[in-house]
């Protein structure tokens, strides 16, 4: 009998555009990864990425943050078997990472565990790495737990940082890498765990 599809649920953030949700939706579609996108979380209405999720055609729903959040967030999330932040930029609630031990995934945009931690997003991380003066940055999806971006490292790609690279055009290619790598990372889990 052939196995079912794993079902995956996206949170985005309020400040996203939903280029990583768009990137493993389509991956899904496409059988790269062996899963279906079965809900988009968006933290507010109206940002960029909810608006990508429903031209997608994905059951999206908004959940903010505020009272009995982690509780709403379960709801939202029930029958999914994994949950991937793209852009989601808060601490998940304690009980969405109980409801799912081992099984939330978050893409980053620098080499963990340089440059992360609160405050670390979008062109704050690829400033810091041109002031650093770094030869090489790229992006890594990792396991989430309670702490901003600290756990386990699952997969990383490299790109050379140029001389004349503006937080701009690095930025534009670590999403790139990104783009590949949520959806490699994804795949790879699902298919160790179901061995
Ligand atoms: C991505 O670059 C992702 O790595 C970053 O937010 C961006 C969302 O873009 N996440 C973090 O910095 C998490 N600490 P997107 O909405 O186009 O996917």
């Amino acid at each position: 009998m052939e196995k079912s599809l794993e079902r995956v649920g996206i949170m985005v953030g309020s400040k996203g555009r939903g280029s990583n949700m768009t990137a493993l939706v389509k991956a899904c579609r496409s059988g790269q990864v062996p899963a279906e996108v079965s809900v988009v979380i968006a933290s507010g209405a109206g940002s960029d990425a909810e608006k990508a999720a429903i031209d997608l055609g994905v059951p999206t729903t908004v959940v903010t943050p505020g009272d009995r959040y982690g509780e709403r967030l379960v709801e939202a999330l029930e029958g999914c078997d994994w949950l991937c932040l793209a852009g989601f930029l808060r601490i998940l609630p304690g009980e969405v990472l109980q409801k799912f031990p081992d099984r939330v995934l978050n893409i980053h945009p620098s080499l963990l565990p340089k440059f992360g931690g609160k405050g670390m997003y979008g062109h704050h991380v690829h400033e810091a790495v041109l002031a650093a003066g770094e030869t090489e940055s790229g992006c890594t999806v990792h396991f989430v737990n309670e702490r901003y971006d600290e756990g386990a490292v699952l997969l990383q790609k490299r790109c050379p940082v140029e001389p004349d690279d503006s937080a701009e055009t690095l930025a534009a290619k670590v999403l790139k890498l990104e783009h590949q790598a949520f959806a490699e990372a994804l795949s790879k889990v699902i298919h160790e765990r179901s061995c």
